[in-house]
């Protein structure tokens, strides 16, 4: 697959798509941060998450998907621009495409810094005891809660999500529609369907996502 262009795009194609998948579980598992109940249900479902051994394999599958996802779009980049001695003659980039579509090399590495800091800020505290001293909630879990409401409440964090989220956004408003087009799913009739829904999901689930450090920075404590 990884010899030729088509199968590259491929990879690109599959692994964006399960990325996706992923982004839709994970917003839905955080919408805990809003039950209320000072991060109960979201200790316990951050709990379960790291436990459930289906799921301790599915997370390695998603390491997986990122790191192909990030190192068959940086062959394409310099293949893109090494394979030719002299550049294409792009006649009237702009009108032919959005400023999302030739930037997705751009977006995707800001998506990435989002990931590798966002992991630093969670993940690395909560999997592999970076150093932060949990409490325990009253059902005698660690309290992840209070770790992201410490985060979200300053406004360097809000900022950063905020800036990474829109990144996120512009990345997903050329890739959702593109991974179809690629795999070869270009009808007269679906193709706007499918358009319609990627840009669709490109704008609420960002907007789902930013709403969680805007919810602790405005509304709580
Ligand atoms: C802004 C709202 C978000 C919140 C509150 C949040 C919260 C968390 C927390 C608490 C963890 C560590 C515990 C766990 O693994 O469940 C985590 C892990 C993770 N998050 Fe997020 N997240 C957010 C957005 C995102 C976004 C937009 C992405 C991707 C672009 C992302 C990617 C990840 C990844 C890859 C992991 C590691 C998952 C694993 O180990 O299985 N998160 N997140």
């Amino acid at each position: 697959m990884l010899s030729s262009t088509l199968g590259k795009k491929l990879l690109m194609s599959l692994t964006g798509l399960f990325l996706i998948s992923f982004l839709l579980i994970h917003l839905i598992g955080n919408l805990a941060i809003f039950s209320n109940d000072g991060g109960l249900a979201f200790n316990s479902y951050a709990l379960f998450m790291t436990t459930n051994p289906l799921i301790g394999a599915a997370s390695y599958l998603l390491y997986g998907g990122i790191v192909l996802h990030l190192i068959v779009a940086i062959i394409l980049y310099f293949g893109n621009n090494s394979a030719r001695p002299f550049k294409y003659k792009v006649v009237n980039a702009k009108s032919n495409s959005t400023w999302a579509a030739r930037s997705m090399s751009l977006l995707g590495s800001l998506v990435l810094i989002f990931i590798v800091l966002h992991l630093k800020d969670f993940w690395w505290q909560y999997k592999h005891d970076g150093g932060y001293q949990f409490a325990i909630d009253a059902n005698g879990n660690k309290d992840l809660y209070a770790l992201v409401v410490l985060k979200f409440k300053t406004t360097f964090s809000l900022v950063t999500y905020l800036i990474g989220l829109f990144a996120l956004f512009l990345h997903l408003s050329h890739g959702f529609q593109s991974a179809f087009q690629t795999l070869g799913l270009q009808h007269e009739k679906y193709t706007p369907t499918i358009k319609v829904i990627g840009m669709a999901f490109s704008i609420i689930v960002p907007l789902a996502y930013a709403s969680m450090p805007l919810y602790i920075y405005f509304c709580q404590g």
